[in-house]
């Protein structure tokens, strides 16, 4: 007998990160993995320093200082608020947790590419939802529910479309899905959103018992390096996963930079404020080229969506702002070969970012 992964695993397609290297080019901007420019507090790296004589002993496993912070900072049950290494952890974790072969599990046809290798390890059945206007499909998710219908996935806002749905359009949602099924709300941009028909879905998870929301310390907080987020759960879902998750999944340093992240609000102010105003600017000035070939949407995240005449458009761009030294993120594995994804960077970043690309389309 031959050893074979469970069915469905080797369906998956590695997930590909954003690259990071552009050799050849003078000065490289990577802007390929929606990072933060400015990376974490410095207080956030001086607690991570402070972890050095911990390094030898075991973290405290409940990750108890940071559920604490995380309840204090958004009136929480810390009871209810489960950390991981990444939300990424956290993610495969429910999915690991609730799933059987054939399930169901849904999400938009150019989704985060997570929620495909969650579904496909544990032998489910992946069923993406056409997004015609790149906007999860609130019609097109409850009119797919059957019984086999276990998990749904929505990043709010979605990496890479940018594109949201509002307080009300997830309500229905929710509401539409039978109890036996778990809606997992992935808020890993939610700090840059700004509207005021948005919220992360803190409200619909205390209001129901089949909605999970995970959040990240890799997006505003600039720490996704040492890879840390949350889930806030109902009680009954996080005393599950509290029992599968290994039991020191976030080291000492994740929860005392993300602790120390937390309390220095007025830091991450400084990057959401910087955020709304060259992603405008970006989008503003990314525009100004759209009869040359090249159109951006609206975002709601810390990156803007480019879209070129085809998938060859894309990919010539892509080299040749490779080669100013500018990385993208192409976004084939997301189901839109025709696009490139561009993070808000830097001041200097965002200039060259917009420089090369009115060089490509001049050329
Ligand atoms: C929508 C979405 N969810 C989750 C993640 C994973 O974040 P983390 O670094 O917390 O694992 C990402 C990272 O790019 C993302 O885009």
């Amino acid at each position: 007998m031959t050893l074979e992964p469970r069915p469905g695993v080797m369906d998956v397609q590695p997930y590909v990160p954003g690259r990071s290297d552009a050799s050849g080019a003078k000065r490289v901007f990577k802007l390929s993995s929606n990072e933060s420019p400015f990376g974490p507090s410095p207080k956030a790296i001086a607690a991570y320093e402070s972890a050095e004589p911990a390094l030898g002993v075991y973290p405290e496993g409940t990750s108890r200082i940071l559920r604490e912070a995380i309840a204090a900072h958004y009136g929480l049950s810390a009871e209810r608020i489960i950390c991981g290494n990444g939300s990424d952890e956290i993610l495969h974790l429910i999915a690991d947790t609730y799933l059987r072969p054939g399930d169901e599990v849904m999400f938009g046809a150019h989704a985060f590419s997570l929620y495909k290798i969650a579904a496909l390890r544990n032998s489910a059945t992946p069923i993406e939802i056409p997004e015609p206007h790149l906007k999860m499909d609130v019609d097109g998710v409850l009119a797919r529910v059957s019984p086999c219908t276990r998990m749904i996935f929505i990043a709010n806002p979605n990496n890479p479309t940018g594109t949201y749905l509002s307080v009300s359009e997830m309500q229905r949602l929710q509401s539409g899905l039978p109890d036996s099924s778990l809606l997992v709300i992935d808020a890993a941009y939610a700090e840059y959103v700004g509207k005021s028909d948005y919220n992360a879905g803190i409200k619909l998870v205390d209001d129901s018992e089949n909605v999970i929301m995970t959040r990240t310390f890799s997006k505003a907080y600039g720490l996704a390096g040492i890879r840390i987020g949350w889930g806030y759960c109902p009680q009954a879902i996080a005393d599950v996963l509290n029992r599968v998750r290994q039991p020191f999944n976030v080291n000492v340093a994740a929860q005392k930079a993300a602790v120390a992240a937390l309390a220095d609000q007025a830091y991450v102010e400084k990057v959401i404020r910087h955020n709304e105003i060259w992603r405008a600017w970006l989008i503003d000035e990314i525009r100004k080229f759209s009869n040359k070939g090249v159109r951006v949407d609206d975002s709601a995240g810390n990156f803007v969506l480019l879209h070129f005449a085809d998938a060859k458009g894309a990919h010539d761009a892509d080299r040749f702002l490779m080669s100013r030294g500018i990385i993208m993120r192409g976004c084939a594995s997301y189901g839109l070969p025709q696009c490139l994804r561009l993070t808000v960077g830097s001041e200097e970043a965002n200039k060259a970012a917009v420089g090369a690309l009115r060089e490509f389309v001049s050329s």
